[in-house]
């Protein structure tokens, strides 16, 4: 298949195979609520045959970065109906990815009364960046008692419903980088000793009654999910990563969803992408540092449905069109990746 053609991923409809992966970028404001900038942001890059949203919290607990918005109330979904609107207006499609960070948080970072919370007690080794004083250790989490995992998961099915009414095309379960999901899967960070814990189907329930709930709103075909087994960002460790995504992707395959998106990780234990080829052959956008002439190849011999750009697309918002024009590639600006306001984020020019 040729990169430049349409395809349909569920009940998303892509008008090419270049896909916009989910990039933080810190530019929302005061209470999670998305920016006018942002709305500038995701309509220049509309010629995407899919934009996948920065991770957006489906509650205030699920926030732990400086900046990041969310969709847990009605002036959060109404500023995200616009960029919608905005992207929708210049013929692109695209879906809100649900990211709920768990014990990847420093308080300074969330509001006020909202809380750290994660399968275990256990604070991820590291730091992160806080507007008020730098770098900051992770924050100690609460582990979360059984009877209050269920309001947990509302949180996602509730997000899901929320981005709908805000007009998404879909919604990405974020399931790696050592967030919410991706604690409760492996065993690093998963000490629990109920039903939401020890083996592979304890520790995959969290995420596959996430993805039921989610699911649940308006069927599976506008729900996708996002996977990287073995990575260790935000010091996520599993025993057994492989036996954990088969099972994880054996029994979220049963779901039918619209699409796998993984990324490619090469120096770890699993091949990922074969991984999702055997579950999700038919639906699979793979991600990670491709450039346009591979992904061209892996879409052409049918290895992947897709292929997602997250760094090419920061500094070319018409990337599409450069391709597709043999133009070449601006470069982007470290230095303003994640500073507020629209420098080094709606400044770079089309060709
Ligand atoms: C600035 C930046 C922010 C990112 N934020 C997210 C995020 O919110 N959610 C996510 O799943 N991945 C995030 N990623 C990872 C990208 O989606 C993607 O996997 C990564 O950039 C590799 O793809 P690339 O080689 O095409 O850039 C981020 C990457 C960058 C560079």
């Amino acid at each position: 298949m040729d990169i430049f053609s349409p395809v349909e991923l569920g009940d998303i409809r892509l008008k090419n195979r270049i896909v916009m992966a989910p990039m933080t970028r810190s530019r929302a404001g005061a209470d999670a609520l998305p920016t006018d900038i942002m709305v500038d942001y995701y309509r220049q890059r509309a010629g995407a045959g899919l934009i996948v949203t920065e991770g957006i919290a489906p509650s205030a607990d699920g926030l732990g970065y400086c900046r990041t918005p969310g969709i847990y109330n009605g002036e959060q979904v109404r500023a995200w109906t616009r960029i919608v609107e905005a992207v929708h207006a210049e013929g692109g499609r695209i879906v809100a990815q649900i990211m709920h960070v768990g014990r990847v948080a420093n308080a300074l970072n969330k509001p006020v009364g909202s809380e750290t919370v994660a399968p275990s007690s256990i604070a991820a080794r590291g730091e992160i960046y806080t507007d008020e004083a730098g770098m900051q250790p992770f924050d100690q989490p609460r582990a979360l008692a059984l009877d209050e995992i269920p309001a947990v998961i509302e949180q996602f099915r509730q997000a899901t419903a929320n981005a709908f009414e805000a007009g998404f095309d879909g919604v990405e379960l974020h399931c790696t980088s050592g967030y919410l999901p991706a604690q409760f899967l492996s065993t690093g960070s998963n000490l629990r000793d109920d039903e939401y814990g020890g083996g592979v189907v304890g520790r995959s329930r969290f995420a596959l009654e996430t993805l039921a709930a989610m699911v649940a709103v308006d069927g599976a075909g506008r729900v996708g999910m996002r996977i990287c087994p073995d990575n260790p960002f935000n010091d996520l460790s599993d025993e057994n990563p492989q036996e954990t995504f088969d099972y994880l992707l054996a029994e979220a395959a049963k779901l039918d969803l619209a699409y796998l998106h993984a990324i490619r990780f090469p120096t770890g234990r699993v091949d990922n992408i074969a991984l999702g080829r055997r579950y999700f052959g038919d639906r699979l956008i793979g991600n990670e540092s491709y450039r346009f002439e591979e992904a061209s190849e892996v879409i052409a011999s049918g290895e992947l449905s897709a292929v997602s750009f997250g760094r090419p697309f920061i500094a070319n918002p018409d990337l599409v069109e450069r391709w597709r024009n043999g133009a070449p590639l601006a470069k982007f600006d470290l230095d303003t990746l994640y500073t507020p306001g629209p420098r080094g984020y709606i400044d770079y020019p089309a060709a």
